[in-house]
C-alpha cells in the first residue's frame, strides 16, 4: 500500500497494529506509533486501543500507560484492554484502581473486564472484592459461563476461599476440563489430596480426559501430603494412560514427591536421568528436603547448582547453612555465612499482605510506616508472651543475619506475617478467620508463631505462601508440618 501511495488512514493502522498484537511484533508496533504520530492519528481511539493493547501485550506497560493517558476519547474496549493490560503484567492493584476509576465514569461491566479483575483478585487475595465481582457476574447474567465460573473458582480458591470454589463448582451446569482443572488445582493448592484425587478420578469416570494441567495438580497434591506409590502411578499414567509426555514441571513434581517422602537419592537420580536440564526449582526443592532428613552430601551438590543458576538467592545460602547447623558442622556454617557475604545476593524482603474491610494492608518485615504500627507491636509482645507461657520459643535458627541472639529474636518477632496476623486480629470482627498472603516462603518460626496463635486467639487463620496455603486452627496446620 506504502509502495503505491495509497493513504493509509486510522483503519489500516488499527489493523497492522492488531496483527502486532497477536505476534508480540514491538519494532513494528513502536514504527507505526511513529507512522500515526506524524499522521496525527494516534489519538484515534481506534489507533490508541490498539497501541496500547500491542505495547501491554509486549510488557511495555509504561508506554502503555502513557498512551493511555494521552487519549481524549476512549471506549470501553480502550479501558477494559488497559485493564486486562496490568492484571496480564501482574500489576494487579494498579489494574483495580483503574477498574474503579472507570466505574466511577461510568464503564460498562463487560464479561472480559470482570474476569481480568478476578485474576486481579486472586492475584492479590482479594476476597471481598472478588466475591463482590461474583455478584456483579451473576446480576449481568454471565453466571451460567463456563469461563466465567472457572474464574470464580480460580479466584476463591487462590484467596483461601475453598469452600466458596467449591460451591460455584457445584453450581457450575455445564463444566469442561477447565473448570474441573480449576477446582482440582484449587483443592491441591489447600493440601486436600483426598478431594484432588477423588475429583480427579471422577472426571475420568464421566469421560473427561485430563490433560497435562490436571496432571500437574495431582501431582503436586500427591508431593504436599507424600503420596509416593501413587505419585510414581500417576505419573507412569500420563503417557500409558492419555498419551501425554511429561514436561519438565511433571519431572519437577516428582522430583518433590521423592525429596519430600526423604527418598533424596531416588530425586537425585530423576534429576540426573530425566530428559531435560535441571530447573532451579527442582534442585531448591532437593536442597529443602535435604534439610528436612539431614542429607548433607546431596545438600551441597544441590546448593552448588542453586548459587550458579540463583545467584541472587539468599535463601540459598539460608538453607545450606541450616543444614550445616543441623550437622553441627560449626566450621562450614562459618564459611557458607562468609560466603553469603562475597556473593551479591539480597535476601528477598519479607512482604505480607492482609485484607481488611475491602481495603489491602501490606506490611514490610520490620514495618515502621503503617498509621497502627505501634498498637500493632504493642498487641504482638503481649501474644508472644501468652505463647511463651506455652512453651513457644523464637527459633533463632531460622535467622542467617550477622547479629548476636537478641537481635536475632527482635528480627524473627517482626516478620511481616506475624505483623499482618497481628494486624488482623486488632481489626476484623471477632472470630473471623485471618487471611493472609506472603511473597516469600514461611519460615519454621512464623510457622509455630500461628499454630500457637490459632489456639489462642481461637481464630483460622489461613496463609497463602509462595508455594501453598497453610489452614491454621486449633494449634495444627493443615499442611501437617510437611512444606
Ligand atoms: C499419542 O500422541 C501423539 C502426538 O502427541 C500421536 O502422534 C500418537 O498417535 C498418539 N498415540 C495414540 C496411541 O493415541
Ligand atoms: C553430619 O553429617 C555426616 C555426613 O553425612 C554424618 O556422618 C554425621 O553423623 C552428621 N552429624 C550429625 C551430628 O548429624
Ligand atoms: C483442639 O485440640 C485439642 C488438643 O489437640 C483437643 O482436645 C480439642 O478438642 C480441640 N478443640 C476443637 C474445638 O477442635
Amino acid at each position: 500500500m506504502q509502495r503505491e501511495q495509497c493513504d493509509m488512514n486510522e483503519f489500516t493502522v488499527s489493523s497492522i497494529l492488531c496483527a502486532c498484537a497477536a505476534k508480540s511484533a514491538i519494532i513494528e508496533c513502536k514504527q507505526l506509533h511513529g507512522f500515526a504520530i506524524k499522521k496525527a492519528i494516534d489519538t484515534n481511539v481506534y489507533v490508541g486501543t490498539a497501541l496500547l493493547d500491542v505495547y501491554s501485550k509486549c510488557n511495555f506497560m509504561e508506554d502503555a500507560s502513557w498512551v493511555f493517558e494521552s487519549l481524549e476519547e476512549k471506549s470501553d474496549v480502550t479501558w477494559s484492554s488497559m485493564v486486562a493490560g496490568y492484571v496480564r503484567n501482574e500489576l494487579y492493584e494498579e489494574g483495580l484502581r483503574l477498574y474503579h476509576k472507570g466505574q466511577v465514569g461510568g464503564l460498562e461491566q463487560n464479561q472480559f473486564t470482570l474476569s481480568s479483575i478476578l485474576s486481579a483478585c486472586a492475584g492479590l487475595g482479594a476476597l471481598n472484592e472478588g466475591s463482590q465481582v461474583h455478584a456483579m457476574l451473576f446480576k449481568a447474567g454471565f453466571g451460567a459461563n463456563i469461563f466465567v465460573g472457572s474464574s470464580l473458582i480460580d479466584m476463591y480458591a487462590k484467596c483461601g476461599a475453598i469452600k466458596e470454589a467449591y460451591n460455584v463448582f457445584c453450581d457450575q451446569e455445564s463444566k469442561n476440563v477447565v473448570s474441573w482443572n480449576a477446582m482440582i488445582s484449587g483443592f491441591s493448592r489447600h493440601g486436600r489430596w483426598l478431594e484432588a484425587i477423588t475429583l480427579f478420578e471422577k472426571m475420568q469416570h464421566i469421560g473427561l480426559f485430563p490433560n497435562e494441567v490436571t496432571y500437574l495438580s495431582v501431582l503436586s497434591a500427591c508431593g504436599h501430603i507424600g503420596l509416593v506409590e501413587e505419585g510414581r502411578k500417576y505419573f507412569d499414567h500420563m503417557v500409558r494412560k492419555h498419551n501425554i509426555s511429561q514436561s519438565v514441571l511433571h519431572y519437577s513434581c516428582l522430583v518433590d514427591i521423592l525429596g519430600r517422602a526423604g527418598l533424596i537419592q531416588d530425586a537425585y537420580d530423576v534429576i540426573k536421568t530425566m530428559p531435560f536440564e535441571a530447573t532451579a526449582s527442582m534442585w531448591g526443592s532437593l536442597l529443602a528436603s535435604c534439610r528436612n532428613f539431614k542429607n548433607v552430601e546431596l545438600a551441597e551438590i544441590a546448593a552448588k547448582q542453586l548459587f550458579e543458576l540463583e545467584p541472587n538467592n539468599a535463601g540459598n545460602h539460608v538453607l545450606l547453612s541450616n543444614i550445616y547447623a543441623a550437622n553441627k558442622s560449626w566450621e562450614n556454617v562459618a564459611k557458607s555465612r562468609h560466603l553469603l557475604k562475597e556473593s551479591e545476593a539480597v535476601k528477598g524482603r519479607g512482604k505480607s499482605w492482609i485484607e481488611t474491610k475491602g481495603k489491602v494492608h501490606v506490611f514490610m518485615v520490620g514495618e515502621r510506616e503503617h498509621p497502627r504500627i505501634f498498637e500493632i507491636y504493642s498487641e504482638l509482645d503481649q501474644l508472644i508472651e501468652e505463647m511463651e507461657k506455652l512453651d513457644y520459643k523464637v527459633e533463632i535458627e531460622y535467622d542467617l543475619h550477622d547479629v548476636e541472639e537478641s537481635k536475632k529474636v527482635e528480627l524473627l518477632k517482626h516478620h511481616s506475617e506475624k505483623l499482618a496476623f497481628t494486624f488482623g486480629i486488632i481489626s476484623l470482627p471477632a472470630g473471623a478467620p485471618v487471611r493472609i498472603m506472603k511473597n516469600l516462603r514461611i519460615c519454621g518460626d512464623c510457622h509455630n508463631f500461628m499454630k500457637l496463635a490459632s489456639t489462642i486467639t481461637k481464630r483460622e487463620v489461613i496463609v497463602r505462601d509462595l508455594n501453598r496455603f497453610h489452614h491454621f486452627s486449633n494449634g495444627s496446620c493443615s499442611c501437617g508440618d510437611f512444606w
